[in-house]
């Protein structure tokens, strides 16, 4: 397989490819999901959630993201790397977000950044995307904005609201971005985005239009506890069998089943 680059992503769209895209926090786990074929892994601030037990991302921080990213570079080597650029990371000023847009580049080997994007934040992809790093928007439900939206709710609904996210989907390609994550949209305003718009659109809980499809690699894999959103489609019941596991592995050492002759040394 080829390395993903970023033309190579774009192009994806005019040929009526889907992008297939999944998050990973580790050099293990981005090994086998590269290995399994996935276009893009995307180092997501939901590490906040995913592995640091968080209520939400906001405490996580550009050194979290620098280190997980670097892990996960490790185990890649043909899909792409995008990593998360974390809340206040890049509102304070578009001299900040430049360094630590460039910091995600140069310490951790990320080939572009996610920025969850309002309309403040269009000059800021200009401006990343002009000093030579990809920029993938994200628009929607932005997780960062929790506060502000007082709980992950589907976003764009209504006219007005719609128009809003379709114009503000245009002003991001216009800035640049090579690629936008629509999250928890409807089905209907996504696919009228992706048909307004030249570069691809990645959905997760935007319904099946979209040029492609990101899922948390611990809620595909059934590692998540319940509830999930729903639009997460669990392909593996891991949480199940890492109990299971567990629960054997301390019955067998409380019983002396284990180790036996075979797991013992002479
Ligand atoms: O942080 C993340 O993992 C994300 C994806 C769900 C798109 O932003």
């Amino acid at each position: 397989m080829k390395k993903k680059t970023v033309p190579a992503i774009r192009s994806m769209k005019d040929e009526h490819r889907k992008i297939v895209m999944v998050t990973a926090y580790d050099a293990a786990t981005a090994r086998m999901i590269d290995e399994a074929g996935v276009d893009i892994v995307l180092v997501g601030d939901s590490l906040g959630n995913v592995v640091q037990g968080l209520p939400n991302t906001l405490p996580v921080t550009i050194e979290d993201m620098i280190y997980h990213t670097r892990i996960v570079s490790r185990g890649i080597e043909n899909a792409h790397l995008s990593a998360d650029m974390p809340f206040m990371s890049y509102q304070a000023s578009k001299e900040e977000a430049l360094r630590n847009a460039g910091r995600l580049v140069k310490e951790a080997g990320a080939e572009s950044v996610k920025l969850e994007i309002n309309e403040d934040y269009v000059d800021t992809v200009y401006a990343i995307n002009k000093s030579g790093i990809p920029v993938m928007g994200h628009i929607g439900l932005c997780p960062q904005s929790v506060l502000e939206m007082g709980g992950y709710k589907v976003q764009g609904r209504g006219k007005k609201e719609a128009g809003r996210l379709l114009g503000l989907a245009k002003a991001i390609e216009g800035a640049g971005a090579f690629s936008l994550v629509l999250e928890s949209i409807p089905r209907s305003l996504a696919e009228e985005i992706t048909d307004s718009i030249s570069i691809p659109t990645i959905g997760i809980g935007a319904g099946p239009g979209c040029d492609g499809q990101v899922l948390v690699i611990n809620d595909l894999l059934g590692l998540s506890p319940e509830p999930t959103p729903k639009f997460v489609k669990k392909y593996a019941e891991l949480r199940e069998i890492v109990g299971k596991s567990t629960r054997a592995f301390i019955e067998e050492v409380r019983s002396g089943a284990f180790p036996s002759e075979e797991h013992s040394y002479d």
